[in-house]
């Protein structure tokens, strides 16, 4: 039996990603709170993974013990500025003392700015669909990065600006819950604007920093290769889906199959590329889907999906979007921000670790520029519309108790950090089911 181990270079970052809404608890003065009391999720957030009230400090140290040298976590905007007039300096405290102790622990910070959740005020003057959030939110990473800028260097500024925009936007599953194409790339242009301006003021105040966006990226592939409708089918979708940002910082235009907006001012804002990838479609024409635009997505027969279907464990997608990203911004460092799946008995998780690191290791060896990789999550928390029925952490969580359990994953991933690589020995004992893909005779 073959054996070995594939190593990652020297000053690889390995950590988890998380996000305030998400972990903290008790926020009540952002969209989504209010989105969740109007009884639009399946749950409500309540106390989350109770950051707010201390429990940051113990799952930091599952972080730290388990040979985590990176952490992605983001800043509660509603916390930090409550009113249009008002900043909360013992919120902004707080938060300095995480990545602080964030930093004893060795554990390079990764700051995301705005990940989904806005102030209520800020939805009432109009959130993303109003010009005005744009010198707005760039004071708010004004403050944040003078607070912060002692302990961090390296921030994203807005986290899925896709997935924000379609799912609140067109699908109307995100606050606030409208179904207008125009607005989907109006708010979008408002995105690119808004991280243009981070930017900027980033780099004002800190020139060493490297600050990026994380992209939703979600390919697909046409069902029949050969049949033309499938192929345009997967263009709109593929184009639809990941194409927003990406163009503006490309060209200063944003292009989509919605329109086209200039936002000259975000062309080159970026200073690495933050991937999220998760999953990957196929995609047929279908006459009977008028209102997805005559095409449907699906996992083939086969597939190896988690619990609720929504993911399959699809690592040749993870190959084909390092490759894409590559191939369009040459040069530019790569950090892979979130990964991960559904998966509350852990059946499914190791291989798709093991596997998404491996095809992540054959990327880097045909010198694809990858510095780093943050699975999502530390440990179970609020999914969004979806509340408490995804379970994505490599701890378990009972949201009612605060109980935390260790999945096997967490000691996979874990040996995968101390070791820096993925070794033979490692797929043995955590998922020999795919040891023959992994490591082939
Ligand atoms: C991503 C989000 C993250 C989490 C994972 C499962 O789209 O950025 O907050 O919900 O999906």
């Amino acid at each position: 039996m073959p054996s070995g181990t594939f190593h990652f270079p020297k000053g690889f970052l390995w950590g988890t990603a998380t996000a305030s809404h998400q972990v903290e608890g008790g926020n009540t003065n952002n969209n989504w709170y209010k989105w969740e009391q109007e009884g639009h999720s399946s749950h409500k957030s309540g106390l989350a993974s109770d950051w707010w009230g201390g429990r940051w400090k113990e799952d930091i140290d599952r972080a730290a013990d388990t040979g985590q040298n990176a952490h992605r976590l983001s800043i509660e905007w509603s916390r930090i500025q409550p009113s249009l007039d008002r900043w909360d300096v013992d919120a902004l405290e707080r938060y300095r003392q995480i990545l602080r102790e964030l930093r004893e622990r060795n554990i390079t910070p990764m700051v995301t700015l705005h990940h989904f959740t806005d102030p209520l005020w800020l939805s009432e003057l109009g959130g993303w669909e109003t010009n005005a959030v744009v010198p707005l939110f760039g004071n708010f990473t004004r403050k944040v990065v003078e607070t912060l800028k002692e302990y961090c260097s390296l921030w994203c500024t807005i986290n899925e600006p896709n997935v924000y925009a379609l799912n609140g936007y067109l699908r109307g599953i995100f606050p606030p819950g409208k179904s207008d194409l125009n607005l989907v790339i109006h708010v979008q242009a408002n995105m690119v604007r808004g991280h243009a301006a981070a930017y900027r003021a980033i780099h004002e105040l800190q020139p060493e920093a490297r600050v990026g966006y994380a992209l939703h990226f979600r390919p697909q592939k046409p069902a029949r290769s050969w049949f033309p409708l499938d192929r345009m089918m997967r263009n709109i979708k593929f184009e639809g889906i990941n194409m927003a940002f990406p163009s503006s910082i490309s060209t200063g235009v944003l292009q989509s199959p919605l329109g086209r907006i200039p936002v000259p001012e975000g062309k080159g804002t970026q200073d690495f590329f933050g991937l999220n990838y998760y999953t990957m479609d196929t995609v047929i024409f279908d006459l009977r889907k008028r209102s997805e635009l005559f095409s449907r997505s699906f996992f083939p027969h086969g597939s190896d999906l988690a619990d609720a279907g929504m993911h399959s464990n699809y690592p040749e997608g993870f190959s084909w979007a390092l490759t894409w990203v590559a191939k369009t911004y040459p040069n530019l460092p790569i950090l892979v921000t979130e990964n991960g799946i559904e998966d509350s008995t852990d059946r499914i998780r190791p291989r798709f670790l093991a596997q998404h690191v491996h095809a992540m290791w054959r990327a880097v060896n045909f010198n694809l520029p990858i510095r780093g990789y943050f699975h999502w999550s530390l440990v179970d928390n609020f999914e969004w519309n979806l509340g408490w029925t995804q379970r994505f952490g490599l701890w378990g969580l009972n949201p009612d108790t605060q109980e935390r359990t260790k999945r096997p994953s967490a000691d996979l991933f874990a040996a995968i950090c101390k070791e820096n690589g993925l070794s033979s020995e490692m797929v043995q004992k955590y998922c020999p089911e795919v040891f023959e893909k992994i490591f082939p005779g």
